[in-house]
């Protein structure tokens, strides 16, 4: 490397503070000037703050605080602030990472100035255009001067668009980061014993997908699935679920009543903690399924599709949507012998990520 890159991270929402953390920390350590901007997307404490607490991440060093919109008026506001900051600044790099609308509103407000964006978890691809995630990584992979996969099937989608130029694949953030941090989270999470939990004997559930949540004919059928299952359900509930809950007059003490315990959202050790010891996972959450995989957690996913279909092909991941009695069937039934093969990389991820910045600028 001939000179320290100045590499802006762009990120707002809670994946993304997970999937950046190990990369930020392989910039620092090689005396990168790296800068970090927090779109505001995502800004509750719980959704925010913690993160950057428990992984270590450097204080933001800008915050639009764009907040809530729709998505046209959220991804613009990004948009326009990004683009100031990125012509005063004029970066080497701007790394975007997952297909928020963070992610997408970096990739374009860069690739309008020319400046170079490399994407990190590129290549996913659900084929299902009713989620915004779908556009925003499609886009966002179009925009990008680099691309990061994490897996193979993400180099053959992008292969299959026509992209083959700077697709570098490295493995997933996500697992350098689970690598990175699962032994604090043993050491410093109390969270089983505040639940008063036994290992593998409850269910962990999240649901956030709009096309679960925001119609209540589907989200009402999902609970009545978690209140028909035996096992406990711990149920992290993520903002936009809580609103849709309440806006339907969910009591918390009712879903309690037949074993579904409502909680706030958790904090990422915690979460790696209930992910490693719950019996299965029940989640719509791309980033948990991931993890449920690399935890040796069986996982059932929500939705009628998945990007990770590797955790499907090698059997710890079953895909059954949202009907009701296709979730308690699969809890049921579905059980996993034998080991995951590995998936998602050798955890050094952001180490090759940073390896590829510094050739393709130094
Ligand atoms: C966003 C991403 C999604 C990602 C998810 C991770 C897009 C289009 N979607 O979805 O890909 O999987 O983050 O969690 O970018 N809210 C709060 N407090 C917060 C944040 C949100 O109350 O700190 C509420 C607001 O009512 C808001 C709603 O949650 O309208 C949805 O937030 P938003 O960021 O628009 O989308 P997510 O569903 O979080
Ligand atoms: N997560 C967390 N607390 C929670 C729910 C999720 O720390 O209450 C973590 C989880 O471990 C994973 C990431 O957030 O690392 C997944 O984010 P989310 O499900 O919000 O988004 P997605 O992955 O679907 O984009």
């Amino acid at each position: 490397m001939n000179r320290p890159l100045k590499i802006f991270t762009v990120v707002g929402a809670r994946p993304q503070f997970i999937k950046a953390a190990p990369v930020v920390r392989v910039l620092q350590s090689r005396g990168h000037r790296h800068l970090l901007i927090h779109t505001g997307q995502h800004y509750d404490a719980n959704m925010s703050q913690v993160f950057f607490e428990e992984l270590d991440i450097p204080l933001p060093h800008r915050n639009l605080e764009v907040g809530s919109g729709t998505h046209g008026w959220q991804t613009a506001h990004m948009l326009m602030g990004l683009e100031r900051i990125f012509l005063q600044e004029r970066p080497d790099w701007v790394l975007v990472y997952g297909d928020t609308n963070s992610t997408l509103a970096a990739a374009l407000a860069a690739v309008k100035l020319r400046v170079p964006v490399a994407h990190v978890e590129a290549g996913l691809r659900s084929f299902n255009r009713d989620m915004p995630e779908e556009h925003n990584r499609v886009l966002t992979d179009h925009c990008a001067d680099v691309l990061f996969c994490p897996t193979e099937t993400a180099v053959n989608n992008l292969a299959a668009e026509g992209i083959r130029q700077g697709v570098y694949w490295v493995g997933d953030t996500m697992f350098d980061a689970l690598l990175a941090f699962s032994q604090k989270a043993r050491a410093q999470s109390t969270i089983l014993r505040d639940l008063a939990l036994t290992p593998g004997h409850y269910l962990l559930a999240t649901v956030h997908r709009p096309y679960n949540t925001d119609s209540p004919e589907t989200l009402q059928g999902i609970l009545e699935a978690f209140c028909a299952l035996e096992e406990p359900v711990v149920f992290p509930v993520h903002p936009r679920t809580r609103a849709r809950l309440d806006a339907m007059g969910v009591e918390p003490e009712a879903l309690a009543a037949c074993g579904v315990r409502m909680i706030e959202p958790v904090g990422y050790l915690d979460m790696l903690l209930l992910e490693e010891h719950a019996r299965m996972v029940l989640t719509d959450s791309g980033g948990m399924q991931k993890e449920a995989y690399l935890l040796r957690t069986p996982c059932v996913t929500l939705r009628p599709e998945t990007e990770w279909v590797e955790t499907v092909e090698a059997g710890w991941n079953r895909v059954v949507g949202a009907d009701p009695p296709a979730i308690i069937q699969a809890v049921r039934e579905f059980r996993v012998e034998g080991d995951p093969p590995p998936l998602f990389g050798d955890g050094r991820a952001a180490e090759k990520i940073v390896d590829v910045l510094e050739e393709a600028v130094g």
